[in-house]
């Protein structure tokens, strides 16, 4: 069996690709036979379904993974509006606290799994409370960090910005996946400046498709997994 693969999956903006990685990475889990879970502790933006507040991120990751777990393991804090947390909550008069939030998400890790991928909110510095960002909390979890970076004009300046502050704040960057194949000008120039620039491992690139494209998914996979 392979070793237990944790990983917290940011982007270098809100609608970078996050859950569309997560969701792929997963289902390629489940194809390889692996139990696989998908996190999003912080959702911001759900509708009521039977009384219950319900997000989107949260319920794809839980129809690509193979570990039943309830609801409020996958997504603890669910908030109505689809604004900034820190905001989200202040509108319901909640706290969202990140030595809380570590807790729910090491419960949900007890669960025997082989994958697990553990979603942010927008980017790396958003903020949870007046004092706290999403970067504590995948601090506060340890977790090696994949960076979606969605290929469209800026995201040279985003990604670099956002890796550089990963590192600095001590996290291991496991690399970055560039979403949106051929989706810009000049791709291809900008995938070579990105590999050339930046200071972690080039995952693999995802097509701009409406349906996951499996067999990008199982590169990834593998190449996560360690496998040649
Ligand atoms: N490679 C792709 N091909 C086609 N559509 C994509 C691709 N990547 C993302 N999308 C679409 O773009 C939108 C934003 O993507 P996604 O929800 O994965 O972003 P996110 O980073 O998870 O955002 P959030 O910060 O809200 O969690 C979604 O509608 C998604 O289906
Ligand atoms: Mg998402």
């Amino acid at each position: 069996m392979t070793r237990k693969k944790q990983y917290f999956i940011t982007g270098t903006d809100t609608d970078a690709g996050k859950t569309y990685f997560s969701s792929g990475l997963l289902a390629a889990g489940v194809r390889r036979q692996l139990k696989s879970i998908g996190l999003k502790p912080v959702a911001a933006g759900a509708d009521y379904e039977n009384g219950v507040l319900r997000n989107d991120d949260a319920l794809a990751l839980m129809a690509s993974s193979n570990t039943l777990l309830p609801y409020e393991q996958v997504n603890p804090v669910v908030l109505r509006a689809p604004v900034s947390p820190h905001i989200a909550a202040k509108q319901e008069n909640k706290i969202i606290r990140v030595a809380q939030l570590t807790g729910y998400v090491k419960g949900a890790l007890i669960t025997p799994h082989d994958l697990a991928v553990v979603e942010g909110a927008g980017g790396w510095r958003v903020p949870l409370n007046d004092r706290e960002m999403m970067s504590d909390l995948a601090l506060s979890l340890s977790l090696p960090v994949i960076l979606v970076v969605n290929m469209k004009l800026g995201c040279i300046n985003h990604a670099m910005l956002t890796a550089e502050s990963i590192l600095r704040d001590g996290l291991p960057l496991v690399g970055w996946i560039a979403n949106g194949k051929d989706k810009m000008l000049c791709y291809e120039e900008n995938i070579q400046t990105l590999i050339r620039g930046m200071p972690a491992p080039f995952l693999g690139e995802l097509s701009y498709s409406d349906e996951h494209n499996a067999s990008e998914f199982d590169v990834i996979l593998a190449k996560l997994l360690g496998d040649n």
